[in-house]
């Protein structure tokens, strides 16, 4: 964070403010590491296939500053670069990413601060993912410190085109040729087609399970019935 240290009382506020924003991911992964594990306890069905967590660099953080057209101060840093915590969370449906927005909307210590739905909206460039920015409340030996964390939620598929597009968009550094943004841009609409037919799939396996699972009760019944009726001609 060079550019934007001047004295050593920087340093020091640097070093906190990194200390607050770790300490709000880990709050903010481990909550969701127990919603995870509580969900497959009583569904039998965990919602994340995986949590990724990562804390912008100094230099991506002084980058979005200028890019912004603010000063580079701590200050600014706080109150305009909203995704120094950032979590994505990956799950294998749509329909378990707003399972997920809805309970982290439940969770009575986290704020929302503000929701883009990019499934609902997707981007330009065909990127599809939901955001949600919400604070979490640090808890230090003499004071609360609400603290701002970026969640990301999206499937496995929407994940997978959002890296490569990423790559891409880099080694062009913004400016790829017409052909290839046009190729990405259906192959996020393929990213689509295959995460809805990946729901209707899993709707599919679901329903004919359920039907399997109340035939076999009905075999059960029937087995008990048998055994009863067995049970009182032998006692006659
Ligand atoms: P950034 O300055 O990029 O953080 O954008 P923003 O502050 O306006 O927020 P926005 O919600 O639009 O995007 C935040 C994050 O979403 C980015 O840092 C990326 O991780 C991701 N993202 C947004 N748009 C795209 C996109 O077109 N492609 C990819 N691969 N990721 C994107
Ligand atoms: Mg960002």
């Amino acid at each position: 964070m060079e550019a934007a240290i001047k004295n050593y009382e920087d340093v020091d506020s640097w070093k906190t403010i990194m200390f607050l924003y770790n300490a709000a991911l880990k709050e903010v992964e481990t909550k969701l590491e127990i919603l995870n594990e509580e969900f497959k306890h009583v569904h039998r069905y965990n919602p994340i296939e995986y949590i990724k967590t990562r804390i912008k660099s100094p230099e991506s953080i002084v980058k979005k500053l200028k890019r912004n057209g603010h000063e580079t101060s701590i200050e600014n840093m706080v109150r305009y670069v909203n995704d120094i915590a950032g979590v994505r969370l990956i799950c294998s449906f749509t329909s378990d990413i707003y399972r997920l927005a809805e309970m982290i909307g439940n969770q009575s210590d986290l704020k929302v601060l503000s929701i883009k739905d990019y499934i609902k909206n997707p981007k330009n460039s065909g990127y599809k993912s939901y955001h949600m920015l919400v604070s979490v409340p640090i808890f230090l030996s003499d004071s609360v410190v609400d603290t701002k964390v970026e969640i990301q939620i999206r499937t496995i598929a929407m994940d997978f085109w959002a890296s490569l597009e990423h790559k891409i968009y880099y080694k062009f550094e913004g400016n790829a040729p017409e052909y290839i943004s046009r190729d990405l841009k259906e192959c996020a609409l393929m990213v689509s087609e295959l995460d809805e037919r990946m729901l209707s799939l899993n709707e599919a396996i679901r329903s004919c399970l359920e039907q399997q699972e109340s035939g076999e009760w009905r075999q059960d019944d029937d087995d008990d019935e048998r055994k009863e009726k067995s049970a009182a001609a032998h006692n006659k």
